[in-house]
């Protein structure tokens, strides 16, 4: 009897997954296959070359300006520029607009670009579903996206976050479940893009081939970009000395519109969130222009209009893997008193191949003499997640320290993807979605209070 009970109790554990409990956080031991998958070979049906003479690939949007009633589309045609317009139209209307852009290539050692085209679309309705066409004759492709309903407190809506992707069997997965997601309407992207950069010079035939492979969602639905390393691309033994050449070319963001002299580090308000991506690998001291920019966009923030504050970077500033260890630390000590100050409501970093979760804490008490150097529970501060896990070619970070630090709620080393599904100005729904055996597995949660309209204790 008490044997079959506690069969019973360990067959239990085993199906939901074994759980340690050390020093108040959960270190999920749940694994499946650890070793890390190749990259999609160049054939790959995801890297799929649409037909026709130079027809448009490797389409992506992502915001334009402030506010959200702009959008940049940019493409890549491969045998002549080809037109740079953008002809769009609203749903069920019949008449067409149409935008021009610009052209451009680049060369990385003995690499020559596509023509990369980047066309801006302004003053868009909120709320609205848009088509938009590009290319010319039978090469001409057709896509949609949706502008998002006016800023404002109460508006839901739903974004998805998604870090070091890479272009593996793995990733694939991880994309795959997130477009499942039909409520996700905007992506958060924390860093580290296509990994073309573990290729023999950075071979950047593997930027064009990541670029078809997230079009299938990046098309249809704006991918808000955050660089990691991945993307800095500084190899001066050939001589490539211009860092995030290949990312600059391709992935624009509207760093202008909030002020900013970067395009790595902006903002952008979007339904009820005001959002500010910081970059881990520009020059953030005092004095330095992401550090002014920061101070200044901080005074900007709204949250009678934009209640959720969200901060997206790269390197995390906590992080107990044995991976990057410490390596945000010298951000953290920079930046963290303002979030604090400020109230941000969850940071978001990627990096570390796996995922993390935090309580409320904060670290901004030392003054080199009183000693005062542990993270402490602060109603005030952000919850840190590290989402760093899209699976790219370099595999898990599976080695934590050990015991979990006590801000650490929770730690598991799997791929996935996360879901931040604002309701309202005080409540917001988080869920992390492990790759588990072909589902996407909800193996972390947490209902997000407003820091400014419900400061609880939600952590
Ligand atoms: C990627 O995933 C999609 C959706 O499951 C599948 O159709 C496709 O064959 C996969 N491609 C590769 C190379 O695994
Ligand atoms: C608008 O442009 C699209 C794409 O070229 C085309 O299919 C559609 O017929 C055009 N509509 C009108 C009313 O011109
Ligand atoms: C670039 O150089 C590498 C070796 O240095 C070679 O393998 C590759 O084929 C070259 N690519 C092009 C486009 O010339
Ligand atoms: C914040 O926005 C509200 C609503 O639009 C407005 O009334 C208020 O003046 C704004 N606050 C600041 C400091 O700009
Ligand atoms: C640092 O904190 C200690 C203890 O609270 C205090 O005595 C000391 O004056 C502080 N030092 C500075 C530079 O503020
Ligand atoms: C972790 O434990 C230390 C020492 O007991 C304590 O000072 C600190 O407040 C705790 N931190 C958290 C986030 O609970
Ligand atoms: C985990 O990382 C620590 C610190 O870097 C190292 O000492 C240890 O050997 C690693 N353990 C494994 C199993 O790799
Ligand atoms: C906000 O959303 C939460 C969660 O769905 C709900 O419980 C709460 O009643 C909502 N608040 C308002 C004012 O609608
Ligand atoms: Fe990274």
């Amino acid at each position: 009897m008490r044997n079959q009970r506690v069969g019973f109790l360990l067959g239990l554990i085993f199906a939901v997954g074994l759980v340690v409990q050390c020093n108040g956080g959960v270190t999920s031991t749940y694994r499946r296959r650890l070793e890390a998958s190749g990259d999609m070979p160049l054939d790959a049906d995801v890297f799929w070359v649409p037909s026709g003479y130079n027809a448009p690939q490797q389409v992506h949007i992502t915001q334009g300006d402030y506010d959200g009633t702009a959008v940049i589309v940019s493409w890549v045609t491969a045998d002549v520029p080809g037109s740079s317009t953008v002809k769009y139209w609203k749903f069920c209307s019949n008449l067409n607009h149409s935008a021009e852009g610009d052209v451009r290539q680049y060369k990385f050692y003995n690499y020559t670009s596509g023509y990369i085209h980047h066309c801006v679309l302004n003053n868009l309705e909120p709320d609205t579903t848009y088509y938009y066409a590009i290319g010319e004759n039978d090469a001409g492709r057709k896509f949609s996206f949706k502008i998002p309903p006016a800023l404002g407190p109460d508006v839901p809506y739903t974004f998805g976050l998604i870090g070091d992707l890479g272009q593996t069997y793995d990733s694939n997965i991880t994309l795959t479940h997130y477009k499942a997601n039909k409520d996700a309407a905007a992506l958060l992207y924390v860093g580290d893009f296509s990994y073309a950069d573990n290729y023999p010079n950075h071979d950047n035939v593997r930027w064009d081939t990541w670029g078809r492979f997230i079009e299938t969602s990046a098309a249809y639905q704006p991918w808000i970009w955050t660089v990691g390393n991945h993307e800095i691309d500084f190899v001066p033994e050939i001589g490539e000395t211009t860092p995030f050449k290949p990312v600059r070319n391709r992935y624009p963001t509207p760093y202008e519109a909030s002020g900013s002299t970067e395009p790595y580090f902006y903002s952008i308000r979007r339904a009820s969130a005001h959002i500010i991506v910081l970059a881990s690998y520009s020059a953030y001291g005092k004095y330095t222009p992401q550090y002014q920019w920061l101070q200044k966009e901080l005074t900007k923030v709204n949250r009678t209009v934009t209640p959720w504050l969200i901060v997206l970077l790269h390197s995390p500033w906590y992080n107990s893997y044995n991976y990057h260890y410490m390596e945000g630390e010298t951000m953290r000590v920079q930046f963290e008193a303002w979030m604090v100050q400020y109230k941000v409501d969850v940071v978001f970093a990627g990096h570390v191949h796996a995922y993390e979760r935090s309580h409320r804490i904060s670290n901004i008490d030392y003054n080199i003499t009183n000693a005062k150097c542990s993270p402490v529970p602060n109603n005030n501060a952000p919850v840190y997640i590290t989402i760093g896990d899209g699976g790219n070619i370099e595999g898990l970070a599976t080695n934590m320290t050990e015991p979990q630090p006590n801000y650490s709620v929770f730690r598991e080393a799997s791929f996935g993807h996360a879901i931040f599904d604002i309701k309202n100005r005080t409540h917001a729904y988080y869920t992390w979605h492990r790759n588990q055996d072909g589902d996407a597995v909800t193996a972390d949660s947490m209902w997000f209070t407003n820091r400014y309209f419900n400061p609880t204790n939600d952590s």
